[in-house]
């Protein structure tokens, strides 16, 4: 909850990280210390990414990188084919990151976000792309 409050403008509840207590989660952990986590949901061939933060103070030295890299081979061993996500079109880091996986636009959620209010990107990546 730390982290998610210091990540985001308008971060995830205790009751909404309870909510997810049974999807398949990964934490990033820097000498013992949990700095990140991806959280993610799987139902037969199809995954999506509920969440994905890390500790503003670690961010932009590759540890999203490597844990979203950990988080999708999982996924992929679990037996994911596709993987769907939502992120706020403004979110230059959260798109950078995803783009160099592979995963591309598929549409707009109009007034998805609220805190502030913005359009979510929905992103897919799919089995065919080779970079995971
Ligand atoms: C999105 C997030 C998980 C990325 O984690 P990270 O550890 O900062 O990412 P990395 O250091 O591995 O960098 C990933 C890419 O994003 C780019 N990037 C990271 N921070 C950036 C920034 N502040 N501005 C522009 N680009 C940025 C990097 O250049 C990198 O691309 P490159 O390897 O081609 O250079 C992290 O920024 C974060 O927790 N943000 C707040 C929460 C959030 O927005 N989550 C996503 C919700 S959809």
């Amino acid at each position: 909850m730390e982290i998610e409050s210091r990540a985001f403008p308008d971060p995830w509840s205790p009751q909404a990280f309870r909510l997810t207590r049974s999807y398949a989660s990964w934490v990033c952990l820097l000498d013992e210390l949990l700095i990140g986590y991806c959280i993610c949901l799987i139902v037969e061939d199809e995954a999506s990414i509920a969440n994905i933060a890390i500790e503003p103070a670690h961010q932009n030295k590759g540890y999203g990188t490597g844990l979203l890299q950990y988080s999708l081979v999982e996924l992929k061993i679990m037996g994911a084919r596709r993987i769907y996500l939502d992120v706020r079109r403004s979110n230059i880091a959260a798109l950078m990151l995803y783009s160099k996986f592979g995963f591309r636009t598929m549409g707009i959620r109009k007034n998805y976000y609220n805190a502030p209010p913005e359009d979510a990107l929905v992103m897919c990546w799919e089995e065919t792309d080779e970079r995971i």
